[in-house]
């Protein structure tokens, strides 16, 4: 049975009949077509769909929307403001931290968690903070520097 979940997304109310054991990344993709946020396990382990819920970096494919009711959420298509990217996009484009870019949001989506809690990490907090989430072409190097470079 469907059932009514309201949230925000990028500062926009949202409200969507669905069932309540369908992922936020499922509601993300499919009912709103925002497509910034990636698929890649769908179990939790790769992180490529990482969003922010209530400030804090959750891997979207393990939250479902009964859960989701009033939580203010952020994806990779609101970080830029007013047609200006966020100092995270800009350092992964600088440093080139990415190859194929198929988990670029979720690092940065996560990277932007780990500042919120932790403005200037050290190298080492910041490949701890990083390490769960994967990158299959190995730009890990690179990912760490941009994070560096947006954290000054
Ligand atoms: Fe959610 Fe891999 S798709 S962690």
């Amino acid at each position: 049975m469907k059932q009514s979940v309201k949230f925000k997304l990028n500062g926009q109310s949202v409200s969507l009949d669905v069932h309540g054991e369908e992922s936020l990344l499922t509601l993300i993709r499919v009912y709103l077509d925002q497509t910034g946020t990636k698929y890649g396990c769908g179990i939790g382990e790769c992180g490529a769909c990482t969003v922010l819920i209530n400030s804090e970096a959750i891997r979207s494919c393990m939250i479902f929307a009964e859960d989701l009711d009033g939580a203010d959420i952020l994806t990779i298509e609101g970080l830029s403001q007013n047609g200006e990217l966020h100092p995270l996009q800009k350092a992964f484009i600088t440093h080139d931290a990415l190859q194929c870019g198929y988990c670029t949001s979720g690092m940065i989506m996560n990277a932007y968690g780990l500042l919120m809690q932790n403005p200037a990490p050290t190298r080492e907090e910041i490949i701890v903070g990083m390490d769960a989430n994967l990158c299959r072409c190995g730009a890990y190097n690179r990912i760490v520097d941009a994070i560096q470079t947006a954290s000054k």
